[in-house]
């Protein structure tokens, strides 16, 4: 039985969030964004999207949409929150927003080697179009670019 409340999406960052989300970045990367970060990204053309639980921040992801490109900066969803399909909602949610916003294709870079956000961009069929090397630190690594049209 499931028993797990509702997910919340929660369009736009506001002050209060800013310490959640910087836990949350600092509990699912290696090399996370700081406050400041999030801070500089709190209007347009920057798109945030949180996932909330109850008043528990469980996901968030986060880009800019500027004319026909969507960027998506980052993706993600505490650990003990992961393959409940929260990253799938959200994603989905952005990728409206950004066809709302008038974007025509949405960009992102991943780690080469981090297969569950790969599977997810395949999911909704992000396919791969060129490689950053060394675009990573804390472990260095190369970026894998991926490239969605939004019909
Ligand atoms: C990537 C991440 C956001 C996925 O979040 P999630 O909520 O667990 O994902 P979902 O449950 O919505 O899964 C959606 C799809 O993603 C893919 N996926 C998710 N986790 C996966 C895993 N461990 N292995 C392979 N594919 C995976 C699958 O295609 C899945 O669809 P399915 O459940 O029908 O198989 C999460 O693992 C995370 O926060 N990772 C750390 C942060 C990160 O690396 N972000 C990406 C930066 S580019």
């Amino acid at each position: 039985m499931d028993n797990h409340n509702k997910i919340e999406i929660r369009k736009g960052l506001k002050e209060e969030y800013l310490p959640l989300l910087a836990a949350a970045e600092a509990v699912c990367f290696s090399d996370p964004w700081p406050t400041e970060a999030f801070q500089s990204e709190m209007n347009d053309p920057f798109i945030y999207l949180l996932a909330f639980e109850g008043e528990e921040l469980v996901g968030y992801v986060g880009g800019m949409s500027l004319y026909e490109t969507c960027d998506l900066n980052n993706i993600a969803v505490l650990p003990q929150h992961r393959r409940r399909g929260i990253a799938a909602q959200l994603l989905e949610a952005y990728m409206e927003e950004a066809r709302v916003r008038g974007a025509e294709q949405m960009l992102l870079e991943v780690r080469e080697s981090n297969a569950p956000a790969i599977g997810l961009y395949e999911r909704y069929g992000f396919k791969p179009y060129g490689k950053r090397k060394n675009y990573y630190r804390n472990p260095a690594e190369d970026a894998v670019l991926m490239v969605v049209t939004l019909c």
